[in-house]
């Protein structure tokens, strides 16, 4: 991992609606900067496959497309970002999605004298996005995000990264669930793009170009606002 020089502790916000490559993106950022990726989606789901109170409440909103309370993704976030891996700064990833948790988010900054660096917003269009989700398997094992078409694992059936040959599909990767996220993503997340214009963070990125482009896109701007 080559680990960027840092001054700061950085705080990312990747906007964008289901497919648009956000955990991709993080990812990569995550290996390039040394910074933590910190998806809601996946501690929601680490909680339902756990049986956790707050995982059996998510599980049927997931499943359906739906956003999960306001209240319990607030709560797994705080409690995430606390930990001492984060001390060098966070990419969040599906997080927040709605204007309740961007201020919460603004409260919890504030409260530890950090500020976000960016939020950028990955451009897709929607019309992609089915093809995109329908195609995505992830490594069982470390997390690693393919794509039958667009990324599939250079030997065919195994993890590049890790070697695990236990790739997964998630639940909610249907095309009707899909057409649920998305309305989810227009309607409840999509308003955040001016909440953060206002702010003065914003960036927007092309994520329709192929991933490693984007990447070099998303690198440019990371680059631009760590200091
Ligand atoms: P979450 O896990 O966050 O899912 P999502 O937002 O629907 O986003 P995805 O993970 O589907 O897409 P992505 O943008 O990360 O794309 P990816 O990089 O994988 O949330 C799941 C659920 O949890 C929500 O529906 C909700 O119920 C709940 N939830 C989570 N956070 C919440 C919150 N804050 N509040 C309330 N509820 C919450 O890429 C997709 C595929 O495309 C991959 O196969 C990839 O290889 C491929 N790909 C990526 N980039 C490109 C490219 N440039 N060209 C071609 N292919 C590409």
């Amino acid at each position: 991992m080559s680990v960027d020089v840092m001054t700061r502790p950085a705080v990312l916000i990747l906007l964008g609606p289901p497919g648009a490559g956000k955990g991709t993106q993080a990812r990569m950022l995550q290996d390039k900067f040394g910074l933590v990726q910190l998806s809601t989606g996946d501690l929601l789901r680490a909680a339902v496959a756990a049986g956790t109170p707050a995982g059996k409440q998510a599980k049927a909103v997931m499943e359906a497309g739906g956003l999960v309370s306001d209240d319990i993704v607030i709560a797994i976030l705080n409690d995430r970002i606390a930990e001492q891996d984060c001390r060098n700064g966070v990419i969040l990833d599906g997080f927040p999605r709605t204007t309740v948790q961007a201020k919460a988010l603004d409260e919890l900054l504030a409260s530890t004298g950090q500020r976000i660096n960016a939020a950028i917003s990955l451009q897709v269009d929607d019309s992609a996005m089915v093809e995109r989700i329908s195609g995505r398997s992830t490594c069982a094992g470390c997390g690693e995000g393919y794509h039958d078409t667009f990324k599939p694992p250079k030997d065919g059936n195994s993890c590049q990264k890790c070697g695990s040959t236990e790739l997964t599909r998630r639940a909610d990767d249907t095309a009707e669930t899909v057409a649920g996220r998305l309305e989810a993503y227009h309607a409840q997340t999509a308003p955040l793009i001016s909440y953060y214009d206002a702010a003065g963070v914003l960036q927007s990125v092309d994520a329709m170009a192929e991933i490693d482009q984007v990447a070099g896109e998303m690198a440019t701007v990371v680059k631009s606002v760590m200091n």
